[in-house]
């Protein structure tokens, strides 16, 4: 790997007592042109008071910039993170905006929400898209009024927040969908920044891979390996559905595996294997090879399901995104099948169903054809030869 990839441009998130330990990362890698520009944009925006929303998918970044944003602006208070997804739809109002004590069957004492908490800082409301419609009214009213009230409390509190949304789906859709409030969305859409996914900036990828080798190396005390040229072609080529993350993952894993001072293909996994996603890597029997399961193994493997159906969301959002069942279906069996290297009984397994189900399937989508056909012309070709 060349100097220039060895030395990505990073800014320090260092220093400060903004740093929740959540962050994995402590630095911030820009190195492509797309990503350079976008960190101009965010550093122009960063001083003002402006509400910003951050929209990418998932692994983009979006929480790190957020971060970013908010030491940029140099406000006193903290910033405080806050998964609008991940809270219970019943305690949402108390936890934004806090309680009194007895204010609501089970509200021991008071509490105050993230907002009071947040004051003189910043509040980060990450899957913006998740919060309850009778949530965005009296969101859109704090954010207008610039004061909360407690739930059982007549006394509004002022408060100086400055407020970053994130989002991983198309808010203008959920708009149109009913979903969410335009109203709302005006609001918290002043300043937008659009975190490309990973393969729109191919010349961030290796060095956040070296960036990931040297925080991974550092902290289990490993030696750092070198990537090896064909690794770093997969590196390149792969599309990365999992963006930032699951280059991380997929590096840290590596790290784990690779001995010999060489990241070699072998030891870069990415789900179903290069394999199934196309790519001839002359050594495929080594992606057969069971490696031994660790915590870090589960969260590479965890994931697929996710990727999914943010897929999916993303397929739904795009403008003609009507899909029929019938293609999904038609993609399941013919990746399985293909997997399976043709073998119906093989497959059938990876989908948990009869072989005569696969058949039926198989026939269904015309894939028992497609590949007959293919094997008869393959067969008159080495007789023509
Ligand atoms: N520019 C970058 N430089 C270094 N590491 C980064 C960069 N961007 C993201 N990361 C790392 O990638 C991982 C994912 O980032 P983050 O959690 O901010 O993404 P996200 O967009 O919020 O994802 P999700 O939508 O899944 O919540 C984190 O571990 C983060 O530290
Ligand atoms: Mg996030």
């Amino acid at each position: 790997v060349s100097e220039e990839l060895t030395q990505p441009k990073m800014l320090s998130l260092d220093g400060g007592n903004t740093q929740p330990l959540s962050v994995r990362a402590r630095a911030l890698v820009f190195s492509d042109p797309l990503s350079e520009k976008l960190l101009e944009d965010v550093e122009r925006i960063a001083p003002s008071e402006a509400p910003v929303l951050i929209g990418g998918e998932t692994g983009t970044g979006k929480e790190l910039i957020a971060r970013h944003i908010h030491l940029l602006s140099k406000r006193h208070g903290p910033f405080l993170a806050v998964n609008c997804g991940a809270i219970n739809e019943e305690l949402v109002e108390s936890e934004l905006f806090g309680h009194e004590a007895g204010s609501f069957t089970g509200a021991t004492g008071k509490r105050i929400g993230w907002f009071e908490a947040a004051n003189e800082g910043t509040l980060f409301l990450d899957e913006i898209g998740d919060l309850p419609l009778s949530m965005q009214v009296k969101l859109l009213r704090v954010l207008q009024e610039r004061e909360v009230v407690r739930i059982g409390s007549r006394t509004p509190i002022p408060i100086n927040v400055r407020l970053i949304t994130a989002t991983n789906i198309n808010l203008q859709l959920a708009v149109s969908a009913g979903s969410f409030r335009s109203d709302l969305l005006y609001r918290i859409n002043i300043a937008y920044v659009r975190l490309p996914p990973l393969r729109e900036r191919p010349g961030d990828i290796l060095p956040l891979a070296n960036y990931f080798i040297n925080t991974y190396g550092d902290r289990i005390g490993y030696d750092k390996p070198e990537f090896s040229s064909r690794a770093i072609k997969l590196l390149l080529d792969y599309s990365w559905p999992g963006n930032i993350r699951e280059l991380e993952n997929v590096v840290h894993f590596a790290l784990l595996v690779a001995a010999d001072g060489y990241i070699d293909v072998e030891h870069l996994r990415v789900k179903g294997g290069w394999k199934a996603i196309g790519f001839e890597t002359h050594s495929p029997e080594l992606f057969s090879t069971p490696v031994q399961q660790t915590a870090e193994i589960e969260t590479v493997e965890d994931e697929p399901l996710e990727i999914i159906s943010n897929q999916l969301l993303r397929l739904f959002s795009l403008p003609n995104g009507k899909s029929h069942l019938d293609e999904f279906e038609k993609l399941v069996v013919k990746e399985a099948f293909n997997h399976a290297n043709q073998n119906q009984i093989h497959a059938s397994a990876l989908l948990g169903i009869t072989r005569n189900v696969m058949r039926t399937l198989l026939r269904r989508h015309g894939l028992l054809r497609e590949i007959y056909s293919y094997n008869r012309r393959s067969s008159t070709d080495v007789k023509n030869t």
